[in-house]
């Protein structure tokens, strides 16, 4: 196992937080749904995109700093959402608040955090976007937004994929619940912090009670009736879908399978990327997250279109292994990757990353001919 002072990469993380995490909490952080196939393939995508680099420009000087919805962010990597950090580090989302600000980028808080919108606003300045579940109380989702505006959060990420929970086996078999020190605590106050105890996963019988199946694209313009917050949907693997979610207004979308949580087989993120970016037709910003574990990652979806990318599992699993000092370190080494991805490719800002500095199965027939 490396030691935190060896770690050279992010997915080493991993290693540390296993060791260190109850089997309940490591399996509910790792895991993907039923075969997990779409969870390795994720990683495998990334694996088959190859570069075509450009030489002999001068990389002397390397700008990575981007414009996210109107806010200025250091680079094109941002937090994804995840719920429950409490579990992996006492400091939970306090430490990745603090880490992502430290690193000049956005940090999503997730709905099911174990701390809340205001608490996490108290760790001081940082651009933040609030992840939101629609309950089918929606008294408890107009209040919500409302907290998360008045704590400073600058956009909703309306996760659209998880009208029900999907299959997490180990979830199931280990009666995954959370921790009885620990509350959902956006809902402390609701009464509906807690988890039950269940003989099956604790949140799947938490989804099905209380998230609202019933969500569809109605809801996304019901939702701009409640809030002026930017709103970017979350879950969007389609060009269908990508063309409704412009027409609903959304002011962005965010390719995700949720960790290849929900449904299995579907795609790699990768490979849908480029689908919903030409879709799109640069009316909004298209962004990527699934299996992003390196700054090669990075470049690639940028270069098949993505706006930036979000990283979910390196995130808790450096917090588990080191807290804020772990998240700061896995949010610099992506960086310096990425960097040095641009230098090797002759790129000197994100605008010089284009669709020629990739080759990708589906363009064969297009790149062969210059091999
Ligand atoms: C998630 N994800 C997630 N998404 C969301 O919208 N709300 C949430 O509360 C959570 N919680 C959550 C917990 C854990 C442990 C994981 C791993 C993921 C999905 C997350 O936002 C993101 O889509 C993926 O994590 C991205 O994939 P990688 O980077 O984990 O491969």
């Amino acid at each position: 196992m490396p030691r935190i002072m060896e770690i050279t990469n992010v997915t080493e993380f991993e290693e540390i937080a296993k060791e260190k995490l109850p089997k309940m909490i490591y399996d509910y952080y790792a895991s993907g749904a039923e075969d997990q196939w779409s969870l390795k393939e994720n990683r495998n995508a990334f694996s088959r995109i190859l570069f075509r680099p450009r030489i002999l420009v001068d990389v002397s000087e390397i700008d990575l700093t981007t414009t996210v919805l109107g806010f200025k962010i250091s680079m094109p990597i941002m937090v994804a959402p995840t719920a429950m950090q409490k579990m992996a580090h006492p400091e939970g989302e306090y430490a990745t608040a603090r880490a992502s600000a430290a690193a000049g980028t956005i940090m999503t808080l997730s709905s099911w955090a174990t701390s809340s919108v205001e608490e996490v606003a108290s760790t001081g300045p940082g651009i933040r976007f609030f992840q939101l579940y629609v309950y089918k109380d929606r008294n408890i989702v107009i209040q919500l937004v409302r907290r998360a505006e008045r704590a400073g959060f600058k956009a909703i990420a309306l996760t659209v994929d998880t009208p029900r929970l999907g299959r997490r086996e180990a979830d199931i078999k280990n009666r995954f619940t959370l921790p009885s020190h620990l509350t959902l605590k956006n809902f402390e106050s609701l009464n509906l912090g807690n988890l039950d105890k269940t003989n099956d996963s604790g949140l799947a019988a938490y989804v099905a009670g209380q998230v609202d199946r019933s969500l569809n694209w109605k809801d996304v313009k019901w939702l701009q009736t409640i809030t002026s917050l930017p709103i970017l949907v979350k879950g969007v693997l389609t060009a269908e879908d990508t063309r409704i979610a412009i027409q609903s207004g959304a002011a962005g979308i965010i390719v995700s399978n949720h960790g290849a949580r929900q449904l299995d087989y579907v795609p790699a993120t990768i490979m849908a990327l480029e689908e919903v970016v030409k879709a799109a037709q640069g009316r909004i910003p298209v962004f990527l997250d699934g299996g992003v574990r390196r700054g090669t990652d990075v470049f690639k979806a940028l270069a098949l279109g993505a706006s930036g990318v979000f990283i979910g599992r390196p995130v808790v699993f450096s917090l588990a292994a080191d807290g804020e000092a772990g998240v700061r370190k896995a949010l610099q080494i992506l960086r310096d990757e990425f960097e040095l991805t641009m230098a090797l490719s002759g790129c000197r800002s994100l605008k010089e990353i284009t669709r020629d500095h990739v080759m990708t199965e589906w363009d064969h027939p297009r790149v062969a001919p210059r091999l």
